[in-house]
C-alpha cells in the first residue's frame, strides 16, 4: 500500500514538474520575442528602395504560404500551425524597427523558419523589409 501511494505521489511531482517545463517552453503570440541589441540598431542601407519588387518577389516565395498575401496570417499552411502569428500590416509589427523585424525575418525561432540559407544576399534581405513595411495599414 505505502509503496503504491509513494509511486503515485512521485509521478504526480513527476507529472506537474513536466506540465510546468511544457508551460513555459511553448511558445505563443503573447511572448516577448527579445531582439539581440546588434540586430535592433542595425542600419537599413536601402531603406524606402524596392526597384525591381524583389522584395514582394521574394515574400511571395517564402512568406506569402503562412502569412498570407497581406500579411494577415491567413496563408495556406497557416492552419497547421501551432504558434498565432501576428498581422504583419498591424502597428505591433510595424512599430518595430527594420533591424528587429530583419531579426525575426531572417532568424526566426521555432515555427518562424530560418532564412539565413535561403535569401542570402543581404540587399534582397532589406528589400524584404521593405515590402513588408508596404504592408502597414
Ligand atoms: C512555416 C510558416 C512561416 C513561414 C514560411 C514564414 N513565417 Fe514568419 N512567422 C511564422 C510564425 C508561426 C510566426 C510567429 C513566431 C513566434 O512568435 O514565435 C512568424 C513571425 C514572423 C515575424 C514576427 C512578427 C512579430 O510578431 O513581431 C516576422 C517579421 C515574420 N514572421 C516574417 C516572415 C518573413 C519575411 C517570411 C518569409 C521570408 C516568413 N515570415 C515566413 C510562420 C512563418
Amino acid at each position: 500500500m505505502k509503496t503504491t501511494l509513494n509511486s503515485f505521489l512521485t509521478l504526480s511531482v513527476i507529472g506537474a514538474f513536466i506540465l510546468t517545463l511544457v508551460a513555459f517552453t511553448a511558445p505563443t503570440a503573447q511572448d516577448a520575442w527579445e531582439v539581440p541589441a546588434n540586430y535592433k540598431k542595425m542600419e537599413n542601407k536601402y531603406a524606402g528602395k524596392d526597384a525591381d519588387g524583389i522584395g514582394q518577389d521574394l515574400f511571395k516565395q517564402h512568406c506569402r504560404s503562412c502569412h498570407g498575401n497581406e500579411g494577415y496570417g491567413d496563408g495556406s499552411k497557416a492552419k497547421e500551425l501551432e504558434t498565432e502569428m501576428r498581422d504583419l500590416s498591424s502597428s505591433d509589427v510595424q512599430g518595430q524597427t527594420d533591424g528587429e523585424l530583419y531579426y525575426k525575418s531572417i532568424i526566426g525561432r521555432e515555427e518562424m523558419p530560418n532564412f539565413e540559407k535561403k535569401i542570402r544576399g543581404e540587399e534582397d534581405r532589406w528589400m524584404l523589409i521593405n515590402y513588408m513595411r508596404s504592408l502597414a495599414e
